[in-house]
């Protein structure tokens, strides 16, 4: 009897955070849709290079407003109806591309767009974090990341197979409204967060919430803890203010570090400009560069459900030290290759296939589930949403300074002997960008010895007093 209604609870959860990651998919789906609409876009109408970038930028821009300016709505309105309106944003922002007139049209639709991942990015894992009981939260919370994986994977092989359609591009553009549309019906269905609830004083809901879900013998501790966190914030000032109580600077430290480290190893190098590495290395065909392109989305996709696998089990850390050890390998090998590339020759594209995909494995095992894990976790209730938009909205700056610093960091260490010809141009070399990356992975590997918490098996109250009484993140 336990076990089935054990089963069943857990067949509710999953699907909750299932609908609710569908904004992860969406996140995924509208960064990866540009790299194969652009081209069309581009020859469609005409765009000039500036034109092109402003296009590309705009999604940051607008993830960058979205993260800033959603955070106290998350604590206010609440994380089930942001998620409702960042299904509309997104649905809108959909049609608005698809459908646009002119260019300035579509750079907005794309700033909507953006402003609903920056929201999406941080308010989903947030949803999912507090409706999953503590010992399955890192493989729930990770359900978003694999999502963000999957949407990144089907935009690239839906580019593909609309390319030969008229009107591609708008397409292309359109067929992120039905993912929209099933998040919008869907989270109208689901319910509160039991945190949210008690951080309102509904105390009666949010334990019939917990009820549906959590292990009947922890509910009253959890009610309770959560009662305790609540009495001690409400006796303090409210606010954003409380981000300034000095024992936040360490889960502040904490979530911006993890996403600096996740940025700056230069994963979207390989997710933004795949096609370009890869011709870099002597692929001279663009449907064989994109279509390789696209086993970097499997690879990701497919390690992300290893790593939800594990992430409970094993635990945050040691995948991290994994990941990133794995990461700074590859990076450094794919950095030799390329400097060498003289002496490689025609091996030089297999190994840069085999170890982009080497590296982006160790990347989907650790730091890509983890950052949004752990920001998920550190942060305390009452101001949960607001402390996680500010570690989301160092995020996308991060994004948006390796993805557009990669070119200019290449050709900066590119001396002659290292110059490439590709297609019978000169082409800068990224030997020197991917040892950078490889050298602040190893800055990642001190930083995760010092201030990366294990996290696993604890409830998010016991990891909010952890910080309370000041404690060493080493020590949870
Ligand atoms: C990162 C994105 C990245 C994606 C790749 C996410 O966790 O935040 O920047 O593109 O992983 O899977």
């Amino acid at each position: 009897m336990v076990n089935k209604g054990m089963k069943k609870q857990k067949r509710l959860v999953f699907f909750i955070a299932l609908i609710a990651a569908t904004g992860g998919l969406l996140f995924g789906f509208d960064t990866g849709v540009i790299s194969g609409a652009i081209m069309f876009l581009r020859d469609d109408w005409g765009l000039m290079q500036h034109q092109v970038e402003w296009i590309i930028a705009s999604l940051m821009i607008g993830a960058v407003i979205g993260a800033a300016f959603s955070g106290k709505l998350v604590d206010s309105i609440g994380r089930k109806y942001t998620i409702i309106i960042i299904a509309i944003l997104f649905a809108l922002g959909s049609l608005g591309s698809a459908f646009a007139p002119s260019f300035n049209f579509l750079a907005l639709s794309r700033v909507v767009i953006g402003i609903a991942v920056g929201m999406a990015s941080f308010t989903v894992p947030l949803y999912i974090a507090e409706i999953s009981p503590a010992r399955n939260r890192g493989a729930l919370v990770s359900l978003n990341q694999l999502m963000i994986t999957i949407g990144i994977l089907l935009s690239y092989l839906s580019d593909l197979a609309l390319v030969n359609v008229s009107d591609n591009w708008r397409w292309m553009f359109f067929v992120g409204l039905f993912p929209a549309l099933v998040l919008l019906i869907g989270m109208l269905g689901l319910p509160k967060t039991p945190r949210f609830l008690m951080s309102k004083g509904r105390e009666k809901e949010a334990r019939e919430t917990l009820a549906k879900y959590e292990d009947a013998a922890v509910i009253d501790e959890v009610m309770l803890k959560m009662k305790i966190d609540m009495d001690l914030l409400s006796s303090q000032k409210k606010s954003w203010k409380d981000i300034f109580n000095s024992w936040m600077i360490m889960p502040f430290i904490i979530g911006i570090g993890i996403m600096f480290f996740q940025q700056f190893i230069g994963i979207n190098v390989f997710i933004y400009y795949g096609p370009m590495i890869f011709e870099m290395a002597g692929f001279q065909d663009n449907y064989i560069a994109i279509a390789t392109a696209i086993s970097i989305g499997f690879v990701n996709v497919f390690f992300t459900f290893v790593a939800m696998a594990y992430i409970d089990r094993i635990g945050r850390k040691k995948l991290y030290n994994i990941g990133l050890t794995g990461m700074i390998i590859s990076l450094t090998l794919l950095g030799y290759f390329f400097y060498e590339h003289q002496m490689f020759e025609e091996h030089l594209k297999i190994l840069v296939v085999v170890f982009t995909l080497s590296f982006v494995a160790f990347f989907a095992i650790s730091l890509g589930p983890i950052a949004w894990l752990i920001i998920s976790e550190i942060f305390p209730l009452k101001i949960r949403g607001l402390s996680m938009s500010i570690a989301t909205l160092s995020h996308w700056l991060f994004n948006g300074i390796v993805s557009y610093t990669f070119l200019k960091i290449s050709a900066f260490f590119t001396s002659e002997k290292m110059q490439i010809i590709s297609k019978g141009e000169i082409t800068v070399n990224p030997a020197g960008a991917f040892w950078f990356y490889a050298a602040i992975g190893v800055l990642g590997l001190i930083f995760g010895k010092y201030f990366l918490p294990e996290t696993k098996g604890r409830t998010l109250e016991e990891i909010e007093e952890h910080w309370r009484k000041r404690k060493n993140p080493k020590d949870l």
